[in-house]
């Protein structure tokens, strides 16, 4: 298996762009089962994750055609089956995403659970409560969700919890169900707010995308259109994260400033300058060492989880004591174990970290354990004296883009050497 080989030490400066949102595309391709005629997705990242979503849609028998520059065509109109095996969910668990389109359009739908993932047991169950309310008949059987449904009804569904692609599954199942679904205590986030925009685009009537409360008037067919993803704000966090973790200086294009308020706002709060544009930001540290910050994750607009690893490598080197609380699940600390191999002086208090900045960490050979935890290694390791090795690094292929050529471009001693 591949792995990374960083240098640590120097101060990052330049400019990076950043590319289509994972979170966004994954259930825009999904909900591109609910269109009868072609639809044409622009900007899409070129992530492991997303040729699965591929992979699986292909695997029903639908049509996808991908260019040179990641344009995906999708035709749901060849499809011939509704079965998501679970030798795919089990490698990317969002492939639930299809459970909600396939039963609006198709009125059946044979998906795997996706199980659990590192970072927790990861339940659908608000998933499958808000289909059976709209009239679905679900049964669970040898670890597939099985679901039928002549045509689903709309309902009033409260979430128990904030799940984001709860939210999404239901938001596209409801496009096409009779009558009107409210969602209440929706997940606010931008991605859920750009599939409302893609499918209002084929046709669809959602309203209140954003807030905690949508409202899908489900009409009879969805056409194909053409959509632009919108940019990958976790990817921007983490390279202004990378720019003042090293000291340095850099413009992060093409991305939504909006979208990160609470990001910058820690960044500021750890003694980055920050400067933004329409559709960019700029991060300058100074050469100084970050102020440690503390940090309490929970759904958009709050500060969000995936960034939560990329703080802590921060606080690692930080001056001073800076606490982070993770509420959204249950195991998402894995990352501070490898950074401790680092000389990181990190205290685990259930879901607090205390974390108490050192002058340098050193490089050690450490392992990459999940998407989040992965890029918040290579940061440290962008810090650290000597040369860090990363091991399993396919997770980090699942959601950040050409990683290390961007970093390079910025600076950084960065190269991925065959395992
Ligand atoms: C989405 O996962 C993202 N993935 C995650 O990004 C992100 O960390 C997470 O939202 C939180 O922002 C995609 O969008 C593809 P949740 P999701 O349902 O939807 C509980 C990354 O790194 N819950 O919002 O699976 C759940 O256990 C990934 O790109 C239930 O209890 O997360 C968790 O505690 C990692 N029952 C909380 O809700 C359910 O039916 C939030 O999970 C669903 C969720």
């Amino acid at each position: 298996m591949d792995k990374l080989q960083i240098h640590g030490g120097i101060a990052l400066e330049g400019e990076v762009r950043i590319s289509g949102a994972k979170n966004a595309t994954l259930p825009i391709l999904a909900a591109c089962l609910l269109a009868d005629g072609p639809v044409i997705v622009s900007n899409v990242p070129h992530l492991q994750d997303v040729t699965t979503m591929i992979e699986l849609l292909g695997r029903m028998g639908v049509s996808v055609t991908v260019d040179e520059r990641m344009r995906v065509e999708v035709d749901a109109s060849t499809i011939r089956e509704y079965f998501a095996p679970y030798e795919l969910v089990k490698t990317m668990r969002a492939s639930i995403l299809v459970l909600g389109p396939l039963l609006a359009r198709f009125g059946e739908a044979d998906v795997s659970l996706p199980g659990g993932c590192a970072i927790g047991a990861r339940p659908v169950n608000i998933h499958v409560a808000g289909l059976q309310a709209m009239g679905a008949d679900i049964h669970i059987e040898n670890g597939y969700i099985k679901a039928r449904a002549s045509r689903l009804k709309g309902a009033r569904i409260v979430l128990e919890t904030v799940t984001v692609t709860g939210t999404e599954n239901l938001m596209m199942a409801a496009a096409l169900a009779e009558g009107q679904t409210v969602l209440e205590n929706a997940a606010r986030e931008p991605e859920v707010v750009d599939l409302a925009l893609f499918l209002n685009a084929m046709g669809a009537r959602i309203r209140g995308a954003g807030g905690d409360k949508i409202v899908i008037d489900g009409v009879e067919r969805l056409h194909g259109t053409a959509y632009e993803v919108l940019p990958d704000r976790i990817e921007t966090g983490t390279y202004l994260v990378a720019a003042a973790i090293t000291g340095g200086h850099i413009r992060v294009k093409n991305t939504r400033p909006e979208h990160l308020d609470a990001v910058t706002g820690k960044l500021q709060e750890a003694g980055a300058t920050i400067a933004t544009g329409e559709n960019w930001i700029e991060v300058d540290m100074h050469r100084r060492r970050p102020r440690a910050v503390d940090i309490r994750t929970a759904p958009y607009p709050a500060f969000p989880t995936d960034m939560q690893a990329q703080f802590a490598a921060l606080n690692t080197v930080a001056s001073g004591v800076g606490t982070i609380i993770e509420t959204v699940f249950e195991n998402r600390f894995m990352h501070m174990l490898e950074m401790r191999r680092m000389g990181a002086e990190i205290r685990l208090e259930g879901n607090t970290a205390i974390i108490k900045g050192v002058e340098r960490l050193t490089a050690a050979p450490v392992m990459a354990t999940d998407l989040r935890a992965s890029a918040s290694l290579i940061l440290a390791a962008l810090v650290a004296e000597g040369r860090t090795e990363i091991e399993r690094i396919y997770h980090i292929d699942r959601g950040y883009e050409a990683i290390e050529e961007k970093f390079q471009a910025l600076g950084a001693k960065i190269r991925r050497t065959p395992g």
